[in-house]
């Protein structure tokens, strides 16, 4: 008998705000959930021995998640399955996203987070459906910090210390932010492994800017509390730099953030793993000046709120 999956299933994108790669070696970071995560359906597959496929226009996947494919969705979506007991057999999953995918917005950890969630339904502890994400985000990243499943899984706006339970952020004032694509795809275990290079051989350097880090989150936090955003905008600077430091940054990316504060932003910062992905800013006073500023990267608006 094919064992079942629930029907529908949905997960977050996400946003790091501050904190990335610093949250690796246990530096706190602040990340939200995005709305345009992903939403995954299962139906039965007319013969229950058939694998069970994999479906995502969006992201160009088309896969069988057959134990032989190499494919690193596949062998994920496999941990994933194994990690719930879920099947392998007799399924077909079609999902869709606004997400792109491979561009720091937690494409990988959605998914993962809502394949588990077809396996465990939608009464499934956070903790569990977090557990099950991990063993597939592992394949894609490595050795993840958790960050990106806890904020696919939960949603908000988080403050996140690896192994700790998150603490929900309430927002003193919408945050008004503005997504970014560089349209250059990274791998975020490769920007794990450069910062930690460059943390090996400079530790007595590299370590007070990982701090920097986390003390900017702890001040962002602040921010975001009170609503400041002029002191988030300085915030989001700060951090660009700091990023630039451990290595993560890239003249592309260095060239948008000053284009988007050229353009009235309050503040500009990399998000997510870096060298690609997306730009973050703090929309200022004129949005519509950032969309001109980047005619052909399509920025995605998204307000924060308290939830
Ligand atoms: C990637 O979205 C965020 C990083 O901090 C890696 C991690 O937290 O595992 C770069």
């Amino acid at each position: 008998m094919t064992i079942p999956l629930h029907p529908r299933a949905e997960a977050h994108g996400k946003v790091i705000v501050l904190g990335e790669h610093a949250v690796v070696y246990g530096y706190p970071a602040v990340a939200a959930g995005l709305p345009q995560g992903v939403v995954l359906e299962a139906q039965p597959r007319p013969d229950p021995r058939l694998p069970v496929t994999l479906t995502i226009p969006a992201w160009d996947l088309d896969l069988e998640l057959h134990p032989a494919s190499d494919h690193p969705v596949a062998r994920a979506c496999l941990e994933v399955l194994a990690h719930c007991d879920g099947p392998v057999t007799g399924w077909a999953i079609r999902g869709a996203s606004a997400l792109p995918s491979r561009a720091g917005l937690g494409s990988s950890a959605a998914l993962t987070v809502a394949l588990a969630r077809l396996v465990y339904g939608p009464d499934a502890s956070i903790d569990d459906v977090v557990a099950a994400s991990l063993a597939g985000e592992r394949v894609f990243h490595g050795e993840p910090s958790g960050l990106d499943s806890r904020v696919a899984a939960q949603g908000g706006v988080l403050r996140y210390v690896r192994g700790e339970p998150p603490r929900a952020i309430n927002p003193g004032a919408p945050l008004p932010l503005c997504i970014i694509p560089s349209g250059i795809p990274r791998s975020t275990a490769d920007q794990v492994a450069r910062c930690r290079s460059r943390l090996e051989h400079l530790p007595s350097v590299v370590r007070p800017v990982l701090i920097a880090v986390g003390q900017a989150v702890e001040s962002g936090i602040h921010a975001i509390e009170h609503g400041d955003l002029d002191t988030l905008g300085v915030l989001f600077d700060v951090a660009h730099g700091l990023l630039g430091a451990l290595d993560v940054s890239s003249p592309a990316l260095d060239r948008m953030a000053a284009d988007a504060r050229a353009a009235g932003a309050r503040g500009a910062k990399l998000t997510g793993a870096g060298r690609g992905g997306c730009l973050l800013a703090l929309v200022g006073d004129a949005p519509e000046t950032l969309t001109a500023a980047f005619p052909n990267l399509r920025p995605l608006f998204v307000e924060v709120a308290a939830s």
